[in-house]
């Protein structure tokens, strides 16, 4: 068991009281998480002791950051055991999928070829696909969700053909929180010599990854998911494949070469995805954040995440009209409206008590009809998350039907 009362000191943020004086409750994970102490340290001391552009100058302080800078690279690919070369940094987790969605529609798709994707997909990995399938006139499927609202392997069989050239998916999903056996999926996909884009922005933070063991062609995920700062994005992917892919972003550090006839020599992967400054500080600092939750241990974070659920999801039977979306979940997402209530006002109400949860889509547009709902309210948990925190959860969603007022729409 972890001893989160000691690890809750190394967040400052958990120290702060809401604007109406509560103790803030923060359930709102797979939006973004808090931040230790040692990276928001880390950040001060790149702006108070080492500012300089990375790969640039020719100074000592620019070869402080350039060590720091790779280092970190090498720490990331070390967490997800993949070699250096094979780690790219991005903005963000939408950006690395951008980034692949755009290589692998210049290098490989061809018109006619199919891309299968799923409904419960957040708009991050739709949407580039989408624009994927207009360019090169490949054909977007759908794989069947289960009665859970999941991608399952026999579902995958059911739709996959020798003209499926990429399958992406998250491993787990940002609304219904399932966590996908990808392995099963990459090892089918291979079979047909389709390419795998796991989009692991909800994964990745809280369970451990292997990319050699997964054999996963691309992994994308966010420093600011999980203890790092925002403004930074990590894509894996094959070495062999990187070199292939034409990068979506053309300038500064990414060229060996240019000449007025427009003729482009570009640089090796990563550093041709690496265009123009990158958000130096936070790749710096978030080699503190992987040391950090490297320390508390993957394994122990997955274990303790699934018992908060398995604590609230027993806590919640005494909440009157509660309806889950994914009991049958396995991840600290438990996605929820009460009956008649509106989920925005849910979790404005939620808000009193000092919890903050997200509702709406969550951006997973597609899913509204799977689950039969426009909006649901989201309750996201971390490794400093409490017990204790839950137990207010409930006293707030017990109060939720006396909060306001019933919404039109709901059948
Ligand atoms: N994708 C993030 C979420 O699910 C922002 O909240």
């Amino acid at each position: 068991m972890l001893n989160v009362q000691d690890i809750r000191k190394d967040f400052p943020i958990l120290n702060t009281k809401t604007s109406n004086g509560k103790n803030l409750i923060y359930f709102d994970n797979g939006a973004t998480t808090f931040k230790p102490k040692c990276v928001i340290d880390k950040m001060k001391y790149c702006y108070e002791e080492m500012t300089a552009n990375a790969h640039r100058g020719d100074y000592d302080l620019s070869h402080n950051v350039d060590v720091a800078f790779e280092e970190s690279r090498e720490t990331i690919a070390k967490f997800i055991n993949a070699p250096k070369d094979c780690v790219v940094f991005a903005a963000n987790d939408s950006t690395a999928l951008n980034i692949v969605a755009y290589g692998l529609q210049e290098a490989f798709i061809e018109e006619g070829d199919e891309i299968l994707l799923n409904e419960g997909e957040h708009a991050s990995n739709l949407l580039p696909w989408f624009r994927v399938a207009d360019t090169k006139k490949a054909i977007i499927k759908f794989i069947p969700l289960d009665e859970d609202g999941k991608i399952t392997p026999q579902n995958l069989k059911s739709v996959i053909t020798n003209k499926t050239k990429v399958i992406s998916f998250a491993h787990v999903g940002n609304v219904l929180g399932h966590l996908i056996d990808a392995k099963e999926i990459i090892d089918i996909a291979h079979q047909y010599g389709a390419y795998v884009v796991l989009d692991g922005a909800q994964s990745v933070p809280h369970i451990k990854i292997d990319v050699k063991e997964l054999d996963v062609d691309f992994l994308t995920f966010s420093a600011h998911k999980m203890c790092g700062p925002t403004g930074l994005g990590i894509l894996y992917g094959k070495y062999e494949l990187l070199e292939k892919m034409p990068p979506l972003l053309l300038g500064g550090g990414m060229n060996t070469r240019f000449y007025k006839d427009g003729q482009l020599y570009l640089k090796k992967p990563p550093f041709r995805f690496e265009s123009g400054t990158q958000p130096i500080e936070a790749v710096i600092a978030f080699k503190e954040a992987i040391d950090y939750i490297e320390k508390i241990g993957m394994d122990n974070i997955h274990r303790y995440e699934l018992k908060l659920r398995e604590y609230a999801l027993e806590k919640m039977k005494e909440v009157e009209d509660l309806i889950i979306y994914n009991k049958n979940a396995n991840t600290g997402i438990i996605t929820l409206n009460i009956k008649k209530v509106f989920a925005q006002d849910l979790s404005t109400h939620l808000n009193s008590y000092g919890i903050a949860t997200r509702s709406g889509q969550h951006c997973a547009k597609l899913l509204n009809d799977i689950i039969g709902t426009p909006s649901t309210v989201r309750v996201s948990f971390y490794f400093y998350n409490t017990f204790e925190e839950i137990d207010v959860l409930i006293q707030a969603l017990k109060k939720g039907r006396d909060f306001l007022d019933v919404y039109f729409g709901w059948s």
